[in-house]
């Protein structure tokens, strides 16, 4: 193989698999792997544990925007490959997966100060290349250069099952509806808040993965890494 690396950005609708596959070719290749939405969620998880959302999912914004620059993400690689986040030193991977997190989540990733701060240290995470990140706004804002971008989309309601069976095997008490009701109020949000609305990039390389198993899709993103290697 070359040396050359490049930078590989998934995104796509909320529960498509992006995260599984983005993180499942990251360790085949080599690359780095950023679960951009896991910032997100982080930062939404110190708003409600810090009083800036409160019960009703009302954000104070100016407290939101001046806690910023006191909340350090980080990501911590486990033995057995997969990483957690770390919010100010804390592992948070299991409370940010949680339904009280996905509930407020959209809101906080729309406003505008949380983006740009966010953006900037996804850009810092990439400067050397060798990075796959998933998320909403990788191949349109973060890394509009990026050599391979992928975009990735199935039903609501395949997603839904999908992220009710995953909550389910962790342990989670979730009813179906009310996953799917996430899943459908996140797209919504995600696809018409102003500041970087997840949208294709035009440059983009579509994957329904409705009908697909895990291994297909893993394959078919391997292949499309190769040639975007050798393009
Ligand atoms: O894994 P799942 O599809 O449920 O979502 P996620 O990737 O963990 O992202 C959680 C939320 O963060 C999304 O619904 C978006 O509101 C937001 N997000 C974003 O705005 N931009 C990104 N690059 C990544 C996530």
């Amino acid at each position: 193989m070359s040396d050359k690396k490049i930078i590989i950005a998934i995104d796509g609708y909320s529960s498509s698999g992006k995260s599984t596959m983005a993180r499942a070719l990251a360790a085949k290749i080599g690359y780095r792997y950023i679960d951009s939405g896991a910032m997100y969620r982080a930062v939404t998880l110190y708003a409600l544990n810090n009083g800036i959302i409160d019960s009703q999912g009302n954000i104070d914004l100016p407290a939101l925007v001046s806690a910023l620059p006191s909340i350090r993400i980080d990501f911590k690689p486990m033995p057995d490959g997969t990483q957690h986040t770390l919010l100010n030193g804390e592992d948070v991977e299991t409370e940010i997966r949680q339904l009280r997190v996905s509930d407020n989540v959209s809101p906080v990733a729309a406003v505008k100060e949380v983006r740009t701060a966010l953006t900037d240290m996804q850009r810092s995470l990439g400067s050397d290349k060798g990075i796959v990140m998933d998320g909403r706004d990788i191949g349109t804002t973060v890394f509009p250069q990026a050599e391979l971008k992928i975009f990735v989309n199935a039903s609501a309601e395949m997603r839904a099952r999908r992220r009710f069976l995953e909550m389910s095997n962790k342990g989670d008490i979730v009813n179906y509806e009310e996953v799917l009701a996430n899943v459908v109020r996140r797209d919504h949000i995600d696809e018409t808040r102003a500041e970087s609305p997840l949208r294709r990039a035009d440059d983009a390389i579509d994957l329904d993965n409705s009908q697909m198993t895990i291994d297909e899709q893993d394959g078919w993103l391997e292949e499309q890494f190769h040639r975007a290697l050798n393009r």
